[in-house]
């Protein structure tokens, strides 16, 4: 019974953290700016993001980790890309002033095809948005291009397979329950070291990650150098 309920608005949530859309999609970027708000901190406290660098934030949602990220790099420049208008709308709304400023800009964009050149940014961040991409290995590629040689890479996911093995009761129902309808349509749910593996296969050097197993479906950060 419960599961019939929850199947529609699983369904409408689901679609819409892959790609937000119209009203539902508007809902959905709120929703996951207070659901991602400790994943985002955890993310940034991995990178050692500095006052005066250029950082880019790839699939940047409502905008959360522009914003956080933007005050780290106090005297730098922050950019995020989303392929979706209604989440490029909220990211500039909550990131009004950095943009007044010039140290904020926010643009529609593909992960495939991010509408930057070559080697400029220090680091690139891309959370909780890895496996909606249609070809990965072309994203990633990307932010190796438009890092500058040094520069880090940090890929953060909420749904890994560094998930505990001996989850809460929550966990396991909804977990499950999510993981599984994941990979039914297609989502492949990464270990740290598939994403290690990838990112090296990218052309990163020195790849590790850093998870939080208990956290939500296994948080993972995975990190690499230009
Ligand atoms: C679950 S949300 C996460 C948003 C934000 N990073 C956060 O943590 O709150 C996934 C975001 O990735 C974006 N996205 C998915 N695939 C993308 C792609 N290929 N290019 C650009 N953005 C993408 C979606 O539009 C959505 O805003």
């Amino acid at each position: 019974m419960i599961d019939r309920l929850l199947k529609r608005p699983l369904e409408v949530v689901e679609t819409n953290f892959r790609r937000p859309t119209g009203r539902a999609g508007t809902l959905v970027g709120h929703l996951m700016a207070r659901q991602h708000r400790t994943l985002t901190v955890w993310a940034a406290e991995h990178m050692d993001v500095r006052r005066s660098q250029r950082v880019l934030d790839i699939g940047c949602g409502s905008g959360m980790a522009v914003e956080l990220l933007s005050r780290r790099a106090s005297s730098g420049f922050v950019a995020g890309v989303d392929y979706s208008p209604e989440m490029v709308r909220q990211s500039v709304r909550r990131n009004v002033d950095g943009i007044a400023r010039g140290r904020v800009e926010i643009k529609e964009g593909d992960a495939g095809n991010l509408p930057y050149p070559d080697s400029s940014f220090d680091q690139v961040s891309a959370i909780e948005t890895f496996y909606f991409w249609p070809d990965p290995m072309r994203g990633l590629a990307e932010a190796y291009r438009v890092l500058r040689p040094g520069g880090q890479v940090a890929i953060t996911l909420e749904m890994s397979r560094e998930a505990a093995e001996q989850p809460s009761p929550i966990q396991r129902y909804f977990g499950r329950r999510f993981t599984e309808r994941s990979e039914r349509e297609g989502l492949r749910i990464l270990s740290g070291a598939d994403l290690v593996e990838m990112l090296t296969k990218a052309g990163f050097e020195d790849g590790r990650f850093v998870s939080e197993p208990r956290r939500s479906l296994g948080w993972v950060c995975a990190l690499a150098r230009k």
